[in-house]
């Protein structure tokens, strides 16, 4: 399929972005960030991208990237950054590369602004995202983020916390510029992990209608890795494998209490990982039919 990204300026291209927004989060006229404020943002060094697909022999808008600037702190003061806020790609035509792609042009983009950091924020339990974000993109993460946007309203978010993870897109790394690059290496997969002696922390087993439950048994772990930290000199596991759902939607749909369940035990897990000095540097999957989905968290790695 061709794919064209295009910067997006007129009001009419900004009212095409409300409507994919109403198609991909359903259901909350509120949720959708309308066209004068996106004008606002780019008229200010705010990047809209849109990604165009032919259809009947008219190019088609099928999903957007759009984030604007913003600061943070270091001790050596304020410096700027990129906030990106939202990317969608309407459903039919997810899977296809075009989120990679947005992304792609976004890092390209704000690269050219002069910006080393780009930050956003995403539901950890969402496993394309996640695939998208950390394994395809080469973002990294130790902020865990409770309840971020309070109650949200739209289909895909409503009925949880709106807990997140904020990661760092360090847009002039080795590690980025590899990841983007057209020789990029294939993901790894849960094997090369787990023979590399790597141990999952908190293994799920399924549920009489096949969907994982979350395992608590996993606080001794964690208690013993703060208690390395807080009182020995010994060093934690360099690497940990935190699982989460491969499919959270599905579940969501199926199951809500079991869906807030994941919500609070991945919490825990995560907040007390990064408190402990890990960083989410990767995301596997098995190659099973019995599909699981795991974050690798490496340890003492500094966000770069
Ligand atoms: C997140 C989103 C933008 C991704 O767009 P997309 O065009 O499907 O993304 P891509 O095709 O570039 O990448 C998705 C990758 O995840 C993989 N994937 C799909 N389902 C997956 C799953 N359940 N678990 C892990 N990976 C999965 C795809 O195979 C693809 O990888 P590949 O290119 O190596 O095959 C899209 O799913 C979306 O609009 N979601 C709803 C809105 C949203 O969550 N936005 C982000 C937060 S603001």
């Amino acid at each position: 399929m061709d794919i064209n990204i295009k910067s997006l300026e007129s009001p009419d291209e900004m009212i095409k972005v409300e409507e994919i927004q109403r198609q991909v989060w359903e259901g909350s006229e509120t949720e959708v960030v309308p066209a004068h404020m996106l004008i606002a943002a780019v008229q200010h060094g705010g990047i809209l991208l849109g990604a165009f697909v032919d259809d009947i022999s008219q190019e088609k808008c099928v999903g957007f990237v759009f984030g604007f600037p913003g600061m943070y702190f270091t001790p050596d003061g304020p410096r700027p950054m990129h906030c990106s806020h939202m990317l969608a790609v309407l459903p039919e035509y997810r899977d296809l590369g075009l989120g990679f792609r947005l992304k792609r042009a976004q890092w390209q983009m704000v690269r050219h602004q002069g910006l080393d950091r780009i930050v956003w924020t995403y539901d950890p339990l969402m496993s394309r995202n996640a695939f998208l974000n950390i394994t395809k993109l080469g973002a990294v993460c130790n902020t865990y983020l409770r309840n971020i946007y309070g109650e949200m309203r739209d289909e895909i978010n409503k009925g949880l916390m709106s807990d997140r993870f904020q990661v760092d897109w360090w847009v002039n790394t080795n590690r980025v510029n590899h990841r983007l690059s057209r020789r990029a290496r294939r993901p790894l997969g849960l094997n090369h992990f787990l023979d590399a002696g790597i141990q999952i922390i908190n293994p799920s087993c399924n549920n009489p209608q096949g969907f994982p439950c979350p395992t608590q048994v996993l606080s001794t772990i964690i208690d013993h890795i703060k208690n390395v930290t807080d009182t020995t000199n010994a060093q934690p596991p360099a690497m940990l494998l935190v699982e989460v759902p491969s499919d959270f939607s599905l579940l969501k749909k199926a199951d809500l209490q079991l869906a807030i369940e994941w919500r609070e035990v991945t919490r825990q897990i995560f907040e007390a990982l990064f408190k402990a000095d890990y960083l989410v540097t990767d995301f596997v999957q098995s190659s099973s039919s019995n599909s699981r989905s795991y974050y690798v968290l490496s340890y003492g790695l500094s966000t770069l």
